[in-house]
């Protein structure tokens, strides 16, 4: 029989095709949330599932499609939506799509240190609430990245290209995490290892590219916002809750740090309220990896992936618990 495979949320027209090869294909409307439980009526008898950052993959999930599941492709790096042991126990692929979005995240990492570093969030309301400015010597100054310290927390794929733009705009990298990078890798970067505490205290910049697990949950909390050099800037592109938010916007609002650059958010989609009245915050609504060239490449993955747990093959990227 052909093979049931479900997509809960929009996904570019490449990746459906590829379904499509092998199986049919239930597409939700494309600009709408499904609610669990009606996204668990519309499992049953699945054989496959393509699932985005916001589904919860469970116990609940997997038992609502039925012993037939054997893949969930999600369409992102970060899996902290999924409970890999729950699937993994009932026989369930799971696979992500790491490396296609390395760059673009970067690119927004780094978008978000220049915004919140040269203040263009700021220039840009000040221009669009129709206030009346002049150039002068003294006039929306910002903070140089030259010479500074990039302190990367977390030194993967991500957080090696992060740190690659860094040195390109002359900045000086410092990393920390659960491991250290391998010799050639920090050789690259010119990247020193550091324990997390002196990272902290040390660099400009910290920039999170740890994925969110129990132990990264809240890494960034009061205590670690006030280790931090109060000229230094937070930013974060990889999931929210690796930020105790609340303890955040308070630093921003006593100069605890100088500024952040947010993607993403403790309890997205909503914005803890006291982050949206500051102006040393750049905020960005979980713009990662959003680019057509980006989201293709990420659902083509997370296709493959069904096509080759379908086939009997051995997927390209898969999760272990
Ligand atoms: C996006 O946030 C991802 O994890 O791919
Ligand atoms: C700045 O606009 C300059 O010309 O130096």
């Amino acid at each position: 029989t052909t093979p049931r495979i479900v997509v809960s949320r929009w996904i570019p027209d490449d990746a459906v095709a590829l379904l499509r090869e092998v199986g049919e294909v239930w597409l939700p409307e494309p600009d709408r949330a499904l609610p669990a439980a009606e996204l668990h009526e519309v499992l049953a008898g699945a054989d496959a599932a393509v699932v985005t950052l916001s589904e919860r993959v469970d116990a609940a999930f997997a038992d609502a499609a039925g012993p037939g599941l054997k893949v969930v492709a999600n369409v992102a790096v970060g899996h902290d939506n999924v409970d890999v042991p729950a699937l993994a126990e009932r026989g369930i692929t799971v696979t992500n799509t790491p490396g296609v979005l390395t760059d673009a995240t970067a690119d927004i990492a780094f978008g978000l240190l220049l915004s919140v570093t040269r203040r263009l969030g700021e220039g840009e309301r000040l221009l669009r609430s129709r206030t009346p400015w002049s150039f002068h010597l003294g006039f929306m100054l910002g903070s140089g990245l030259q010479g500074k310290t990039l302190g990367v927390v977390g030194l993967g794929q991500i957080g090696r290209a992060m740190a690659a733009r860094a040195q390109a705009f002359g900045m000086s990298v410092v990393y920390t995490g659960r491991r250290r990078a391998p010799a050639d890798v920090e050789a690259s970067l010119d990247a020193t290892y550091l324990p997390q505490d002196e990272l902290l205290a040390t660099a400009d910049v910290v920039s999170l590219h740890c994925p969110l697990t129990t132990e990264t949950r809240h890494l960034i909390d009061a205590e670690a916002l006030a280790a931090m050099k109060p000229t230094a800037f937070l930013v974060n592109t990889t999931r929210g809750p690796v930020v105790d938010e609340a303890a955040l916007a308070a630093a921003l609002r006593e100069g605890t740090i100088a500024g952040a650059g947010l993607d993403v958010f403790e309890h997205e989609p909503d914005v803890h309220p006291g982050l949206l009245d500051l102006d040393n915050v750049a905020l960005a609504p979980h713009l990662g990896s959003a680019t057509v060239e980006t989201r293709t490449a990420m659902a083509t993955l997370a296709a493959r992936n069904v096509l080759a747990v379908l086939a009997g093959e051995p997927p390209l990227t898969e999760v272990t618990p």
